[in-house]
């Protein structure tokens, strides 16, 4: 049932091709304009949004915050992420006009359970993105996106992650398809680039041996440091909460441009950080900013592992180490730097010779608040 594979953990690294594929199956026309049927909320409502609301936890929730960049670019709708458990304690701004899209793998987790329902008291319209069938969330919602990623069994969340990516993207992409906005052209450039991830995916994959060798020899690292910018400021958090939960070792993601107000004075010589990096395409020079920050860190001892993409040799100069993942567009560039933070992850766990699928103190499904 791992299908040849050690754990549940690294089969389902390597379902992840298959995931996104089967979630992008069958929710689009030839001609590029997204078919969701299962959205069964009534069209009016869904032009009036002024508001989403994300609510979802752990790694749902970062997936929510790569969400957010792409809704907010394709859909100009302002667009919350929030902890499901912190949602309805404060007070929230939520009402008939918020759409609130519930990330939830399992459809279990009791925090965004609540939340849910909570918001749905406030005359809020929910969407979930889930990926168990029939499972309380997408129950209890006006409506859901079922990722299909298959079942996930290990207690970290690899392959539902990209597969909740996908799913709210679409759903992202269908809101600016109905509300027409300027946007709208771009949603067939995005759909045709999305169905290239999963031969993406597979590329990472089959180029891994290096990052896993990497993770081994890094067995004995008492933190890690994770940075990244724009969307790779949520994937840099993903890293770090994989390194927590399966290896025990303090690990913290930043957004870059957080680093001189702060986390800076952390460096000290051998630090290990891994880099998220931006593509040299990507807008306002984000690249170079992020480079700069590679030196000042390295100048102060950082040893640092840098996730690039493909033919952006100009941070070798720069890193001790390099991992290269396929040219994509920014937005969907998560879909590929994810994987080999999750593979050093696995490796890095398994060489201390810990239990990957089940992680100490840890519940695939939290059904308690
Ligand atoms: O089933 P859910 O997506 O609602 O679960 C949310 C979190 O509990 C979950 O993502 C958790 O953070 C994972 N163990 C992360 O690997």
């Amino acid at each position: 049932e791992k299908g040849g594979f050690d754990s549940f953990m690294e089969k389902e690294i390597h379902d992840q091709p298959d995931a996104v594929g089967q979630t992008l199956l069958g929710r689009s026309d030839v001609d590029g304009n997204l078919i969701l049927d299962e959205l069964r909320i009534d069209e009016t409502i869904l032009r009036s949004v002024d508001k989403i609301v994300v609510l979802a936890c752990g790694t749902s929730a970062y997936a929510g915050q790569v969400a957010k960049y792409a809704i907010e670019h394709w859909c100009r709708i302002p667009t919350e992420v929030e902890l499901s458990h912190e949602f309805r304690y404060r007070d929230p701004i939520v009402n008939e006009k918020t759409l609130v899209v519930a990330i939830s793998q399992s459809g279990e987790t009791m925090d965004t359970l609540m939340a849910v329902r909570y918001a749905r008291e406030q005359g809020a319209k929910v969407v979930a993105i889930c990926n168990t069938n029939g499972s309380t969330i997408p129950r209890e919602s006006d409506a859901v996106l079922y990722t299909h990623a298959g079942p996930e069994i290990a207690v970290a969340s690899t392959k539902a992650f990209l597969a909740q990516i996908t799913a709210a993207y679409l759903l992202g992409l269908y809101l600016a398809q109905l509300r027409g906005n300027k946007y709208r052209d771009e949603i067939a450039d995005v759909l045709a680039d999305l169905s290239t991830i999963p031969a993406k995916i597979q590329a990472v994959l089959d180029d891994a041996d290096k990052i896993k060798q990497l993770g081994a020899d890094m067995a004995n690292a008492k933190s890690v440091l994770f940075l990244g910018r724009h969307v790779g400021f949520p994937v840099a958090m993903e890293g770090a909460l994989k390194l927590k939960e399966l290896a025990y070792i303090h690990a913290e993601g930043f957004a870059a441009g957080e680093l001189k107000h702060g986390p800076i004075a952390l460096i000290e010589e051998g630090q290990p950080v891994v880099v998220v990096m931006p593509s040299p395409s990507a807008r306002d020079s984000l690249h170079a900013k992020v480079v700069s920050n590679v030196q000042e860190i390295r100048a102060r001892g950082a040893v640092t592992i840098v996730i690039a993409e493909a033919g952006d040799t100009t941070v070798e100069a720069y890193s001790e180490h390099v991992f290269y993942v396929p040219e994509t567009p920014t937005l969907l560039a998560p879909l590929l730097t994810t994987v080999p933070l999750q593979i050093f992850a696995l490796a890095l766990a398994s060489a201390k010779g810990y239990d990957v699928d089940q992680p100490r103190n840890l519940a695939k499904s939290v059904t308690v608040e």
